[in-house]
């Protein structure tokens, strides 16, 4: 229990001297400060009790108050920095200013940034701790759904280049990631549903019984009840951790968390990022990676309908509207993924609800259709 009286679920990502709990509960944020100040104490952390809370208009408007006096009442001294609200502000230009102000400040190596927000904050925030100062600690308090099943779990930290999306960036674990479910209220329900599309993902790659909750409990998380919002943001967390415990830093079994992805991207940059929020590129990219492992006879006739249905039912897009991208579009631009080795695409496919595995491809066509053409 925190000092909030709230209950709080616990998922610990193991990583042995490295490893960090994630705490989920509904209405905690006002425990962030004590909870902060004993995992100093518990785990010797070492903090020097200066803070920077990162965060944007939108984001501190809604919870900005909140955290920073939970912050100061647990004994730390707290400097607040907003950057701009956007994706094209996670870039270098901004991690300068964000060092600027923790140097005005006077953050040392004991001091600790506090991410307050979705997954742009969370990066940009993860990617100036793992430099200042040549690493210093942070903690991750993520507000969007996608920020709390995904971006503030498993170290990736980082910034867009202009020739490239997340293209710089760095391997940084957080001390703590603390998930308050009732900030997800005020979030648009195009940013939650894309969440979901995340959400779904797990169930597909690694968890059938989960993946039949989520058909089963729609309603009750659509409506943002908290008890299931706890259970599937748990569940993503726990999962996630598993997978980034077995393989830190994508040596192998991690790539299955790209399941969508491949697709997702290509989507993503032939429209210029400008018609899908990234989980719902996300959501068509799982619908034609099914597609593909059924048509590959990897994946069993009628499963790829199953998680057309699901993601639907979500409110997510599943496929591409006829007309805007075909076939041989879309593979050109997935060759330019940076997960492509020699002109084949190492993507992860389901074998069946949940289990996927890694398979490199070379086209979009069914076996038959290739042997036809190496025989013509
Ligand atoms: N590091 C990783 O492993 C990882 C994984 C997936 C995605 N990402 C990155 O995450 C980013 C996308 O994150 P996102 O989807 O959270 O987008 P985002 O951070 O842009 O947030 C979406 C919008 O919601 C607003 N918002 C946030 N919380 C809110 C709340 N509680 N109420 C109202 N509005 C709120 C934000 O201000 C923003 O306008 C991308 O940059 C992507 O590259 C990183």
């Amino acid at each position: 229990m925190a000092e909030t009286g709230q209950k709080i679920t616990e998922i610990v990502v193991a990583l042995g001297e490295r490893s960090y709990p994630i705490r989920i509960g509904d209405g905690i944020l006002s425990g962030l400060g004590h909870a902060l100040a004993r995992l100093d104490s518990e785990k010797k952390l070492g903090l020097d009790r200066k803070i920077a809370l990162i965060s944007n208009p939108t984001v501190y408007a809604l919870y900005g108050d909140t955290v920073l006096s939970s912050l100061e009442e647990a004994g730390f001294g707290v400097t607040v920095i907003n950057i701009p609200d956007g994706e094209e502000y996670k870039n270098l230009l901004w991690v300068e200013f964000i060092y600027g102000e923790l140097l005005k400040a006077r953050l040392e190596r004991g001091s600790c940034l506090v991410a307050l927000g979705g997954g742009v904050v969370g990066d940009i925030t993860g990617f100036a701790a793992s430099t200042y100062m040549r690493g210093i600690r942070f903690v991750q308090v993520p507000t969007t759904l996608l920020a709390q099943v995904d971006s503030s779990v498993g170290g990736k930290t980082g910034v867009n280049h202009a020739l490239g999306k997340n293209m710089i960036g760095a391997f940084w674990q957080p001390s703590m990631v603390w998930i308050d479910t009732s900030t997800l209220k005020t979030l648009p329900p195009a940013q939650f549903a894309a969440g979901m599309a995340e959400v779904i993902k797990y169930g597909v790659i690694r968890d059938k019984a989960f993946f039949e909750c989520l058909e089963k409990d729609k309603d009750r998380i659509m409506g943002l009840d908290p008890g299931s919002l706890a259970h599937i943001i748990g569940r993503s967390c726990g999962l996630k951790a598993e997978v980034v415990s077995l393989d830190e830093r994508e040596a192998g079994l991690r790539a299955i968390l790209n399941y969508g992805h491949t697709v997702g991207h290509a989507l993503e940059t032939l429209t210029k990022y400008k018609k899908y929020l990234h989980g719902e590129a996300v959501a068509i990219g799982m619908c034609i990676e099914a597609e593909l492992a059924e048509k590959k006879g990897l994946l069993k006739p009628g499963i790829h309908e199953r998680i057309k249905t699901l993601v639907s039912s979500y409110g997510l897009p599943a496929e591409i509207p006829a007309g805007l991208i075909g076939e041989e579009e879309m593979f050109k631009a997935m060759l330019l993924d940076k997960k492509v080795k020699g002109g084949r695409i190492r993507m992860a496919l389901p074998v069946d609800i949940g289990e996927a595995r890694i398979e490199t491809i070379s086209d979009f066509r069914p076996p038959a259709d290739q042997s036809a053409d190496q025989s013509a």
